[in-house]
């Protein structure tokens, strides 16, 4: 009998919770966590409170800059190298996958794959990898600006080949061979890679063996046409902006699509989407949050968003004034994020909303997250319609308001999912490539031909 689609979760290690009013609120009331951000006490509590809810795995974005003046609170873009912290909860945790964001344009590809088998070894197989081209810091690299997102991908793509042969120049095998390359034992010798394109020149073998689990399974985050065929050839999973259900039925159907075209299964590349929630006992509670969440977000720092996703300028225009498509710039002229502006291009196209719509859209206050606010009833029909429909396979859940709301999510709306079948109710694996029910043969990646 086949089995009932499942979806696949993971908790985002950021401190959603915390923005807006609602972390004074949290603080005066006592009902905050009152653990330092850059200790790892948090982020451990909260992943094993997600390994309890036997989710698929922790996930933490990551930027190579601060943004001193981001919106929200202070220490979104302040953060600790998220594969050192994961090492950590590696651990602590004994079950959970723990992925980690690591940007192909700024380091070196040797580096990175090291990292990351020894984050899959130091977890016995839990690691994946949120492979990201970066939304700025070139500052920070080099006194070139920051290149085009083409470009960016073009690099990802020689990037992301060579870990992968990296990983494949030292198989386990060889490891318990007894390392050392022996001629006429060709599939267990350890061999030089000898890569050299048009960004990189490395040699190889990688010096840490391959984990027998398998490599540690790819996501990606990126929605333009380079970024869903990069995530089409590559990626187990991408990490989507997805504002609509509508949205997320395309971005799904064309990545299976894509996916098709590379080779590879239809469900190769799971769709999850972020899913920014505010949880609480009763709707108007949860209301209440969401408002507060939202409320350090004047009409001019909304209008500022648009024009830095968009390069729109709203100024001098009224609240009940309409957008039309002919206000729109060049579609061509260069942006921070081509998806994040592509969403709220099509709407603005689709739609024509008033000024006061388009200031309230997901798109220019969330990162594009699809929002949901409501009791667990509310919230858990919303995912099983989004599932249902095919608009994801799972989703990275974005904490909104209080951790009470995440409390309710883990404690309450998962276990609930699980006894509809949707979702584990144990874990019956031990690897993140197990908990995601990678196939086997989508393990083996060939390169070559795009490198
Ligand atoms: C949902 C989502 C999450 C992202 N997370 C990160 C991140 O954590 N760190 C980062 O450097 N870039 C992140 N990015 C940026 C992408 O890796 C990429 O550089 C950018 O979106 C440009 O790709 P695009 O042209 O496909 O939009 C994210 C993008 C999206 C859509």
């Amino acid at each position: 009998m086949k089995q009932k689609r499942q979806l696949s979760i993971g908790l985002s290690l950021t401190a959603t919770w915390k923005k807006g009013d609602n972390e004074k609120q949290q603080k005066d009331t006592g009902e905050g966590d009152d653990l330092d951000p850059f200790s790892n006490d948090l982020f451990v509590k909260l992943a094993k409170m997600a390994e309890r809810a036997k989710l698929d795995f922790v996930f933490k974005p990551d930027a190579l800059f601060l943004q001193a003046n981001g919106q929200g609170h202070s220490s979104r873009f302040a953060s600790l190298d998220p594969t050192l912290m994961l090492t950590s909860i590696a651990r602590e945790t004994e079950r959970i996958g723990l992925v980690t964001t690591v940007s192909t344009s700024f380091n070196p590809p040797y580096i990175v794959a090291r990292q990351l088998q020894s984050l899959h070894w130091l977890s016995q197989g839990r690691a994946g990898w949120n492979i990201v081209t970066s939304l700025g810091g070139s500052e920070n690299f080099t006194s070139e600006p920051m290149p085009s997102s083409e470009e960016r991908y073009e690099k990802a793509i020689e990037f992301t080949g060579i870990v992968c042969k990296l990983w494949a120049s030292y198989p386990y095998d060889a490891l318990r061979a007894g390392g050392a390359a022996s001629e006429g034992n060709a599939d267990r010798r350890i061999e030089a890679i000898h890569h050299s394109g048009k960004y990189f020149h490395v040699e190889g073998p990688l010096n840490l063996p391959a984990h027998p689990s398998g490599t540690p399974p790819l996501f990606q985050a990126g929605a333009s046409d380079s970024g869903r065929n990069f995530a089409a050839l590559v990626a187990d999973a991408i990490f989507a902006s997805i504002p609509d259900m509508a949205s997320g039925i395309e971005l799904r159907e064309d990545l299976r699509k894509r996916a098709v075209a590379h080779g590879r299964s239809p469900d190769a590349v799971r769709v999850l989407p972020g899913l920014y929630f505010f949880l609480a006992d009763t709707r108007s509670e949860a209301q209440e949050m969401f408002e507060k969440a939202h409320a350090h977000l004047t009409p001019e720092r909304r209008r500022a968003s648009v024009r830095s996703i968009l390069g729109l300028d709203l100024e001098g225009l009224s609240p009940d004034q309409q957008v039309t498509a002919d206000m729109l710039p060049d579609a061509s002229e260069p942006v921070r994020s081509r998806t994040h502006a592509d969403l709220l291009r099509k709407y603005i196209v689709n739609r024509q909303p008033t000024v006061g719509e388009l200031l309230s859209r997901p798109e220019v206050v969330n990162s594009a997250h699809w929002v949901a606010v409501g009791t667990v009833e509310d919230v858990m029909q919303e995912m099983i319609t989004w599932f249902e429909a095919g608009a994801m396979d799972g989703v990275i859940a974005l904490p909104g308001g209080s951790l009470h709301s995440l409390e309710l999510f883990l404690e309450e709306l998962v276990p609930r999912l699980a006894e509809q079948g949707l979702f584990r109710s144990e874990y019956t694996g031990k690897t993140l490539r197990e908990h995601l029910r990678i196939e086997s043969a989508e393990g083996e990646r060939h390169f070559s031909k795009f490198t």
